[in-house]
Formats: structure tokens, sequence, C-alpha cells
């Protein structure tokens, strides 16, 4: 499919929870705009490995600012491939594993972590051209951005969603304790003092529950080309 020419070089900010169809979805977009694709959870993520693989203590916030501010992380997306690098080596698989994901919030929900975080994320975005995914991208990372999606999905979606991705990569899961952790893990990332997981007083509520992602695709088009044409 050809990129969308007729849409200059804005920054689109997609935000939601776990699972509410955003990767999928915000990578779809910045194929079909022809533009970069940031996800800024897989940083987050790439983090929480380093602080399991290192045994630092996941509520030692003063630890985790110090690993943040001696790690590099980088993310890049090419030819429809998105890649994380932690301190150059590719860790996109590991990062998608349950014990990352059950350590991440804690590292996400430390100022220190998130204001380095925030800075990367910003220079990323210089220039425009990018779709950039995460909880506080419209908030936080990028107020200012052109466009801004908050995706939703039920929280019965979500885990299913969830299960099978994981199933498929390999993964033994329990759909129960998964959706235990889900909703931790959302509550944590909602209720945090810093940066909490809420929509931008400016953005699109997108609720993917029971529609076809290309459908919903198709939707974000339609209100880029509107911003667009109003530039
Ligand atoms: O989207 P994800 O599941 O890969 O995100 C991983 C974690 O990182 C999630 O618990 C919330 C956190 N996160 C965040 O606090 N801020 C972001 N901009 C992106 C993710």
């Amino acid at each position: 499919m050809g990129t969308e020419d007729a849409v200059g070089r804005l920054c689109i900010a997609v935000d939601g929870p776990a699972a509410a169809g955003k990767s999928t979805v915000a990578r779809l977009l910045a194929e079909r705009l022809g533009y970069r694709y940031a996800d800024t959870g897989a940083m987050y993520r790439a983090l929480a490995l380093k602080a399991l693989r290192l045994g630092i203590d996941l509520h030692d916030p003063v630890a985790l600012e110090e690993l943040a501010a001696t790690t590099s992380i980088a993310v890049e997306s090419a030819e429809g491939r998105t890649l994380t690098l932690l301190d150059g080596r590719d860790v996109s698989e590991e990062i998608r594993s349950p014990e990352v994901s059950r350590a991440v919030s804690y590292v996400a929900m430390v100022p220190g972590v998130r204001r380095q975080m925030v800075r990367m994320q910003r220079a990323l975005a210089a220039g425009g051209g990018i779709v950039m995914e995460g909880r506080d991208v419209g908030t936080v990372v990028l107020p200012g951005a052109d466009c801004k999606f908050f995706l939703t999905a039920s929280p019965k979606e979500r885990t299913l969603r969830r299960y099978r991705e994981l199933l498929a990569k390999g993964y033994q899961v329990e759909l129960a304790e998964l959706e235990a952790e889900m909703t931790l893990r959302d509550r944590l990332d909602s209720e945090r003092t810093t940066d909490p997981l809420v929509p931008a007083d400016d953005a699109a509520i997108v609720d993917t529950t029971g529609r076809k992602v290309e459908e919903v695709v198709e939707d974000l088009l339609e209100r880029c080309r509107g911003v667009s044409g109003r530039h």
C-alpha cells in the first residue's frame, strides 16, 4: 500500500492501556503515512530488563534512576520491523517476556527515570513525521502533538489479546493470572503520581473493542487528514 503524501510531517501520539491495540495500530498508521514509529513502552521495558539482569531492587528509585543515567536505549523502526537496542544489543524479543511485563511498571513509576526517558523521546520526535506510542505521549512527552489518540478496549478483550500474543510466542500463561497482572499494571500506571495514564484533554478516545485493525487505522488516518488540511 502506498504512503499518504497528502499528510505532512505531523507528530502523532497514540496512548492507552496495555493491549488496547496501540502497537499494531500505531505501526500501521506510521507505515501508511511513511512516518517513523516509536514505541516508548519498549524503552521502559529495556530498562526493566537491565534492572532484572543486574538484580537491582525494583523498589529502589535511586538505583533505578542511576541505572537509567548510565544506560543507552534506542528504538528504531525500519522496513516494517521495530528494534529495541539496550546498550547497543538487540533485546526486542526479551523485553516482551512476562518477567519484564511484571517489573516494568515499577521502573516506569520513578520520576527520575521518566525525566530521562521523556528527554530521549522528545529528541526522537524532533522534525516530526512520527507516530509515537505510549501512556503519556499526548499529555507529557509531546503535549503539542498535532493528533492525539487514546485507544481503549474492554478489559476482557485486552486480556484475551495479550493471552494469544504470549501463547503465539511460546510462553505458558494462565488466563486468570494474566488478567490479575494486567489489572494490577493498569492500576499502577493510572494511579502513579508522575505522568499517570490519562487521556489528554484534546485526545480522540477510540474504543477498539470488536473492531478490525484496518478499520481503526482508517479511522485514525481520516482524522489525521483532517488535521493536516488545517495546517
Ligand atoms: O506499552 P507497554 O506495555 O509496552 O508498556 C510497558 C510499561 O511501560 C507499562 O507498564 C507502562 C509503561 N509506560 C509508561 O509508563 N510510559 C510510556 N510512555 C510507555 C509505557
